[in-house]
């Protein structure tokens, strides 16, 4: 990575506006149900406090959409980072307003702020120039660490980069190391494993892989499209039928190029979405008209590991099927079982609902990178810029 990291900086009595990704899952009564972006973020904050930095730490915590809504607060996560860090973490009540300016004013060294929800201001989102300005003028120096927010152009992600000397953490500098390796300098055979819902969600995301990998595995819902385009019928099964042309094409494209893309070869089905449903195994060619696929089947996942058991690195992206529902979450944790045991392989999971998968099973560190990008890190491995990153200046 050829960005200028927290390293290259001289943060000594320096006010540090932080930007992490804090957008972590609440519970009902506003409980942290995952910290796990919080432990990430913990390395750079750390390091910067050991520098001897006046810590301003800003994020966004849902969708808001402008609007200052109590079940978005930050609080919970001031609380967490409090336990965390082991010292005191204060919230302002505002973001660039009277009580941000209050508590940032008169800063120690080793002291942390946390400013309230960015997006509590529709200037956030809408990059607006004059709220980035204020936002930079509570500090010295701006350092970007919210991997799994980079993929927006916003002002706490990208505009405040015009009015500070610019910095990554490390968080980002591990997470460009983590998939960009793996996507441009992979040790082979190099297997993906995509899955989720729709083909349309993810046709950069398979384009790009395709220039990449050795093997395709697709899972999840989006497999039913390509059975129409292999001309199976598939029951009730979620299909877009306005991309099966493209998933015709996507499969010539992996011909060409000599990468084997891998379908199910059995689907488990339900009658209907729950958790009690009749279920039905068939063959993937052999949907019955009344019934749903919801999982791969058996064969399918041995069929995954023993493609896998050959590969030194692998890429996952997206639960082979509604690994929500107790009796179609088996393919999911069969994969993730099976990756947590390969030793000589390096295994990548890009965010989003992978991750959350690994993390259920209980399996996250035996993973070698769990990305804490959802959006991000897809558009990352589509090869797309990132402005969040992009805004940081070179070394
Ligand atoms: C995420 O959860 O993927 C990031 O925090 C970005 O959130 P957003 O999709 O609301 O911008």
């Amino acid at each position: 990575m050829n960005k200028v990291t927290v390293r290259d900086i001289d943060l000594k009595g320096k006010k540090v506006l932080m930007r992490c990704d804090f957008n972590v899952p609440l519970d009902e009564n506003l409980n942290i149900t995952d910290k796990t972006r919080i432990i990430a973020a913990l390395p750079t904050i750390q390091y910067v406090l050991d520098q001897g930095a006046k810590l301003i730490l800003c994020s966004h915590l849902g969708r808001p959409k402008g609007e200052v809504k109590k079940e978005f607060s930050l609080a919970p996560v001031a609380k967490e980072l409090s336990v965390q860090l082991g010292r005191e973490v204060k919230l302002a009540d505002d973001i660039i307003g009277d009580s941000a300016k209050a508590l940032t004013a008169d800063m120690n060294e080793g002291d942390v702020v946390l400013l309230e929800n960015v997006r509590y201001d529709a200037r956030e989102e809408a990059n607006d120039e004059e709220f980035s300005r204020e936002l930079a003028s509570l500090a010295e120096v701006y350092v970007n660490d919210a991997f799994g927010t980079a993929h927006r152009a916003h002002a706490s992600t990208e505009g405040v980069s015009k009015f500070l000397p610019s910095a990554c953490g490390f968080l980002i500098e591990k997470e460009l190391e983590q998939l960009g390796d793996s996507l441009n300098n992979p040790v082979r055979p190099f297997v993906a494993i995509l899955g989720g819902k729709k083909v349309s969600d993810k046709i950069g995301v398979i384009n790009s892989l395709l220039d990449k990998v050795d093997t395709l595995i697709i899972g999840g819902a989006m497999a039913y499209t390509f059975f129409r385009a292999q001309g199976y019928s598939t029951g009730k099964s979620l299909v877009e039928e306005d991309k099966i042309d493209l998933a015709k094409e996507l499969l010539a494209k992996a011909e060409a190029k000599g990468v084997k893309l891998l379908l199910p070869v059995d689907t488990k089905c339900g009658k209907e979405f729950s958790e009690d449903t009749e279920t039905l195994v068939v063959k993937s060619n052999e949907i019955p008209d009344d019934w749903e696929g919801f999982d791969i089947g058996p064969e399918s996942i041995e069929l995954y590991k023993s493609v896998l058991a050959e590969a030194k690195t692998v890429l996952w992206n997206g639960p082979v099927g509604v690994f929500e529902l107790k009796p179609f979450a088996i393919g999911t944790n069969a994969i993730a079982e099976y990756l947590a045991e390969l030793t000589d392989c390096k295994t990548i999971i890009g965010g989003g609902d992978s991750a959350a998968a690994v993390t259920k099973a209980g399996l996250a560190d035996k993973m070698t990178h769990i990305s804490t990008g959802g959006g991000a890190s897809l558009e990352f491995i589509e090869g797309k810029v990132l402005p969040g990153i992009e805004c940081i200046p070179n070394k």
